[in-house]
C-alpha cells in the first residue's frame, strides 16, 4: 500500500462519532459520489499497468472498510438511542399483570357469612377429617343410617370411625361441645360425598350451616331468619318456600325452595321445570342432640340450616353446569376479577 494509500487508512480508522450525521457525512467523504475512495477508482486508468491490480486490490479493501465501519457505527448509535428513551420515557405504560381473582365460590361464601354477620352470627371453622361422633353419632343418626355406608361417604384407610365430613354439622357439635348457650354460629366449609359428578352435584363442595340455640328459640324464627337471607342474597323480589323434609338432627325439619332467579319462575333446567330451587335443609334441632351436648331441651331450643355454596353460586351467577366451578379454567374464573 502506498503512502497516500496508508495516510488514508489511518484517517479511516482513528474516525469515531457518536452522531448519526457524522457518520453519513464520514461515508460520503469516502464513498460518495465525489467521495476520496470514488476518485481513486477513476484513477485506477491511470496506474502503471503491472501496479493496477494491487492498488485497485487495496482501495477495495478501504472501500469495504469504510462499510464496516459506517454500519458498526450506525448500529451502536441505534442501540444507544432504543436504550436511552427505554429509561427516559416515564410516561410509557407499565407492563401490564394479570391478577390472579377470587374464586366465585370464595367470593359467596364471604358474601353469605357476611350477611349472617350482620345479625350477630359468628364464623367457626372446623376439620374436614372427622370422626364418627362429630359428623354422624351426636347428630342423632341410627348406625343404619344410609349415609354412613361407603357408596356415600369417604372413609380413611378402611377405619369406619374416620371419614371425611359429609357436612358442616360436625362443626356445630363442636361448637356445642365447647360453649355453653346462647349459640349463634355459622359454619363454613369444604365437604366430601362419594357421588356421581353431574351438572348438578359434585363430589367435593362448599356447605355453610348455620346453628342458633338459646331460650325461647322458634321455627317462626327460623323462617323469618331465613328469608331475611334469602332476600339479602337474591333481591327482595325473591320468595322462600318451606317443604317438609327429613334429617336425623332436626325435629320438625324443613327444606328451603327460592323462586329460580334464572327463569324468573317459569321453569328451567336447573329449577327442573318447576319455577322453584331449592337451597337449603333447615330445622329444629333434635333433643336427643341438645341432650347428647348436655344442653338441658327443657330450657333452651335452636334451629340449625344448611346450604351448598356451589348451588347458591350456580344461581347468582347463573351458571348452570357445577363442573364449571372446579374445573379452575382461567378463562371462566376471570370473569369474577370485577366482582371482588
Ligand atoms: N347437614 C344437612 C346436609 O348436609 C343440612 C342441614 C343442616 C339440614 C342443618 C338441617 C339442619 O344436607
Amino acid at each position: 500500500m502506498n503512502e497516500h494509500l496508508k495516510h488514508i487508512r489511518e484517517e479511516i480508522d482513528a474516525f469515531s462519532t457518536t452522531s448519526a450525521e457524522e457518520v453519513d457525512k464520514f461515508r460520503l467523504k469516502y464513498l460518495g459520489k465525489k467521495g476520496i475512495l470514488t476518485a481513486l477508482f477513476d484513477d485506477i486508468r491511470t496506474i502503471a499497468p503491472e501496479k493496477r491490480k494491487e492498488f485497485g486490490e487495496n482501495v477495495n479493501t478501504l472501500k469495504k472498510i469504510v462499510q464496516e465501519k459506517v454500519e458498526q457505527l450506525r448500529q451502536t448509535i441505534d442501540n444507544n438511542r432504543s436504550q436511552k428513551t427505554e429509561m427516559l420515557d416515564l410516561s410509557r405504560p407499565a407492563n401490564s399483570l394479570s391478577l390472579g381473582s377470587r374464586h366465585p365460590v370464595s367470593i359467596v361464601m364471604q358474601q353469605i357469612c357476611q350477611v349472617f354477620e350482620k345479625i350477630g352470627f359468628t364464623v367457626t371453622e372446623g376439620p374436614e377429617i372427622e370422626d364418627d361422633w362429630h359428623n354422624f353419632e351426636a347428630l342423632n343418626f341410627p348406625p343404619e343410617h344410609p349415609a354412613r355406608d361407603m357408596q356415600d361417604t369417604f372413609f380413611i384407610e378402611k377405619n369406619p370411625d374416620i371419614a371425611l365430613r359429609t357436612h358442616t354439622s360436625s362443626i356445630q357439635v363442636r361448637i356445642m361441645e365447647n360453649n355453653p348457650p346462647p349459640i349463634r354460629a355459622i359454619c363454613p366449609g369444604r365437604v366430601f360425598r362419594n357421588e356421581v359428578v353431574t351438572a348438578r352435584s359434585h363430589c367435593i363442595f362448599h356447605q355453610i350451616e348455620g346453628l342458633y340455640i338459646d331460650k325461647h328459640v322458634s321455627f317462626a324464627d327460623m323462617k323469618q331468619t331465613l328469608l331475611y337471607f334469602a332476600k339479602e342474597m337474591f333481591g327482595s323480589h325473591i320468595k322462600i318456600r318451606l317443604r317438609p323434609s327429613y334429617f336425623p338432627f332436626t325435629e320438625p325439619s324443613s327444606e328451603m325452595d327460592i323462586s329460580c332467579d334464572i327463569c324468573g319462575g317459569k321453569g328451567c333446567n336447573l329449577c327442573k321445570y318447576s319455577g322453584w330451587v331449592e337451597i337449603l335443609g333447615c330445622g329444629m334441632v333434635d333433643t336427643n342432640v341438645l341432650e347428647n351436648m348436655h344442653i338441658d331441651p327443657d330450657k333452651y331450643s335452636g334451629y340449625a340450616f344448611g346450604m351448598g355454596v356451589e348451588r347458591m353460586a350456580q344461581q347468582l351467577y347463573k351458571t348452570k353446569d357445577i363442573r364449571l366451578l372446579f374445573e379452575n379454567d382461567i378463562r371462566f374464573l376471570k370473569q369474577f376479577q370485577s366482582l371482588c
